[in-house]
């Protein structure tokens, strides 16, 4: 299976949001990383034809994915960043609803919603109402249908919104055991979602991809770039704007900091083990100091 994205652009009036994007994708678990408004949920939405693009194209082994239509549909499944849950129904009704709309078979569908909630962790909420869900179990549902038809290209929009620490862990789990026979794209700008799971991690940044590469060939971009530091109070004011400063705890004499930057910020600062945060907090520094 392969993925492709030609040349593909997003104009809305004079808001350009993806420009240009070329990527070539197969199976696999593929991070797209970025800051909010970075492009993430406009170039998803082209992937999965539910927008057109400006210009460009996505092709699904060479054909592409609008003209598809059902064909591209049947191998699909999508997870929106904003969801809509009908509140009055139960988790088992909402399956069947959309295994409906998708046009499965009854039978497949029941046994289908049975693992799926499984899955996820809310077999015991089968035959609850979605109004008494919290944030995470709506998360998880949406997850479960996005699953409903086996999709062999799986787009998850910001999947682990609202979810808890040990939901996350969870979360990486399953996507991380179905990934064998799938391309599978996850959003976020929750670094440690997918530094672990992904094969591949593409960093996006105003409506472009900047950086590409498995997480252990980005974590070489930051080597020797990522010092940890103390830094005297009085030395310390200023600092925060020149430097990119991925964590400081101020202490009773002086501040114990972890700087990104190509020399060492100060005497006696020691090169540590980047991690993927660093390189995200390094490419986006510019734009959280412009307050963007
Ligand atoms: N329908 C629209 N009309 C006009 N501008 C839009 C529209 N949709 C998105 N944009 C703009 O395109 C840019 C990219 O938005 P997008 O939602 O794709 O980003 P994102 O990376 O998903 O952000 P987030 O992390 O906040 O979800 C933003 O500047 C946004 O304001
Ligand atoms: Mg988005």
């Amino acid at each position: 299976m392969q993925l492709i994205m030609e040349h593909l652009s997003k104009q809305f009036k004079n808001k350009i949001a993806v420009r240009q994007i070329d990527a070539v994708l197969s199976e696999g678990i593929y991070g797209f990383l970025g800051a909010n408004g970075a492009g993430k949920t406009t170039l998803l939405q082209m992937i999965c034809g539910i927008i057109e693009p400006t210009s460009g194209e996505v092709k699904v082994n060479g054909e592409n994915n609008i003209q598809m239509g059902e064909r591209f549909r049947d191998i699909l499944g999508y997870l929106p960043q904003e969801f809509g849950y009908t509140p009055g129904f139960t988790a088992k009704d909402f399956m069947l609803y959309i295994a409906s709309i998708k046009g499965l078979e009854p039978k497949y569908a029941k046994r289908k919603t049975i693992e799926l909630l499984r899955l996820v962790n809310l077999e015991k909420e089968t035959n609850s109402k979605i109004r008494t869900f919290s944030g995470g179990m709506k998360r998880r549902l949406g997850i479960a249908q996005a699953l409903l038809n086996d999709p062999k290209i799986l787009i998850l929009d910001e999947p682990t919104a609202g979810l808890d620490p040990k939901e996350r862990a969870y979360f990486r789990n399953i996507i991380s055991e179905m990934s064998k026979d799938k391309i599978i794209i996850i959003s976020t700008h929750i670094v440690s979602d997918i530094e672990y799971i992904s094969d591949q991690v593409l960093v996006m940044k105003k409506g472009d991809f900047i950086l590409q590469g498995t997480p252990e060939e980005l974590l070489d971009k930051v080597k020797g770039e990522v010092w940890s530091c103390r830094i005297p109070h009085k030395k310390w004011v200023g600092f925060e704007s020149r430097y990119c400063v991925v964590n400081s705890h101020v202490l009773a004499n002086d501040v114990d900091a972890r700087i990104v930057s190509l020399e060492a910020p100060i005497d006696g600062a020691v090169n540590v083990e980047p991690t993927l945060e660093d390189l995200y907090l390094k490419c986006f520094s510019d734009e959280m100091e412009a307050g963007e």
